[in-house]
């Protein structure tokens, strides 16, 4: 065996398990190309063009001023967890109470965490796929069996539940939820939420439902397995501020779950940062108690961009493109053009500087699909579908 040198960098085997974000790849290279004097428009990113609202931005400031500095407890300041209850409480119309809630710097914490402390190797957790990239990253990075729950453009991207019922074993440990979804805008009904509950049953089974979009919707209300009877003891909710409050720099996301699941989420919060920023907690007291006229802008901003994108890869030859009721972002299918995801994302980012995201990475059954995300102004939106249409029908 060659000698090793000081120099070798020897990771431990478990990091070739762990996955990434296809979309701060692609944002690289854009970044390259822009440095190159091309003139990209940003379609990749999933997160807001808007700015934090005003008043919570202050409510941040004041807080530093005011000897916010400091390290807080690992489940987050008593007042702010306090204030999440409640808006939970509210939102979802099940009492929580603040024992049951976690501050976290972003919601992706919740998800790290969360299959950290529940998966040992050859555990099944069941995920959306196409689906949030890090559920498939972390599952295996946990040594659990990841096992994709296909979401169908033919079903609105919803939860095929026979399918969800066939692929429950005894080894199932955790079943992902995400409505609205990234990356389709797919958002699960009250009705498909039920059926959803009823094929999971009484078994003892958690539920991680990822509801980091949960303001973003267009048509329709936001239901939450949470809110199904019986459901709320075995659910870990993940919500957050970086979508509803264009907060995403801020790291400020929670999760709501039975007490005892929330000392196990803060213990390992304790281990890897201590706490989140306490400043970035006192402005998401501001953000959940004030005025969120704000946030109604924004939403019906995002809702005129949907229905201009959609209507723009509607008019472009081999493109289909469903109208989604949530989140900020639409999934084309774009195999009429006789390209495969990965191939038309290059070319589109190469030849006609627009960035977006093969569906593939978001799992294998995304092939097929285009992300665009609508977080970019209308202006650009519309300079983007000028390019997509000359590149595809010139
Ligand atoms: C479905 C989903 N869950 C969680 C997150 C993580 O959000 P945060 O930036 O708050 O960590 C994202 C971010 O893109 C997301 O799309």
């Amino acid at each position: 065996m060659p000698a090793t040198t000081q120099l070798e960098l020897r990771l431990a085997s478990r990091m070739s398990r762990l996955g990434t974000e296809t979309a701060f790849e692609v944002l690289n290279r854009a970044r390259q190309l822009e440095k190159q004097g091309k003139e990209v428009i940003h379609l990749e990113i999933g997160e807001p063009d808007f700015d934090t609202p005003a008043n919570v931005i202050e409510a941040g400031v004041s807080a530093l001023h005011k000897g916010w500095t400091h390290y807080g407890p690992p489940a987050g300041l008593p007042d702010l967890r306090q204030t999440i209850a409640d808006y939970v409480s509210s939102t979802r119309s099940v009492p929580v109470s603040s024992e049951e809630v976690v501050v976290v710097p972003g919601g992706k914490p919740i998800i790290f965490f969360t299959i950290l402390a529940l998966i040992d190797a050859g555990d099944e957790v069941i995920y959306p796929n196409p689906g949030f990239p890090i559920y498939e990253s972390m599952i295996n990075y946990s040594l659990g069996k990841a096992i994709p729950i296909p979401l169908r453009e033919e079903r609105d991207f919803s939860v095929d539940v026979k399918e969800l019922a066939s692929l429950i074993t005894d080894r199932t440990k955790l079943i992902i939820l995400n409505s609205p979804h990234n990356p389709t805008g797919g958002v699960l009904t009250r009705k498909d939420i039920f059926e959803v509950a009823e094929a999971i049953g009484d078994r003892n089974i958690l539920i991680l439902s990822d509801e980091i979009y949960s303001r973003l919707i267009y048509d329709g209300d936001h239901f939450s397995i949470m809110s199904v009877p019986g459901f709320k003891e075995r659910t870990i909710l993940l919500d957050g501020f970086s979508k509803t409050y264009a907060m995403t720099g801020w790291r400020l996301g929670y999760g709501v779950m039975p007490a005892p699941m929330a000392q196990v989420v803060a213990k390992l919060q304790t281990n890897a940062t201590s706490c989140t920023a306490t400043f970035s907690q006192m402005a998401a007291v501001a953000a959940l108690r004030e005025d969120q006229s704000a946030v109604d802008r924004m939403v019906a901003e995002f809702h005129r961009r949907r229905d201009v994108i959609v209507d723009g890869l509607r008019a472009i030859p081999g493109f289909q493109c469903a109208r989604p009721k949530g989140a900020f972002y639409v999934f084309p299918n774009i195999t009429r053009t006789g390209h495969s995801s990965r191939t038309l994302a290059d070319m589109l980012l190469d030849e006609a500087g627009v960035a977006c995201l093969a569906g593939t990475a978001f799992g294998e059954f995304g092939e097929g699909h285009l992300r665009f995300s609508y977080a970019n102004s209308l202006e650009n939106i519309e300079e983007a579908l000028r390019r997509i249409k000359s590149l595809i029908a010139p």
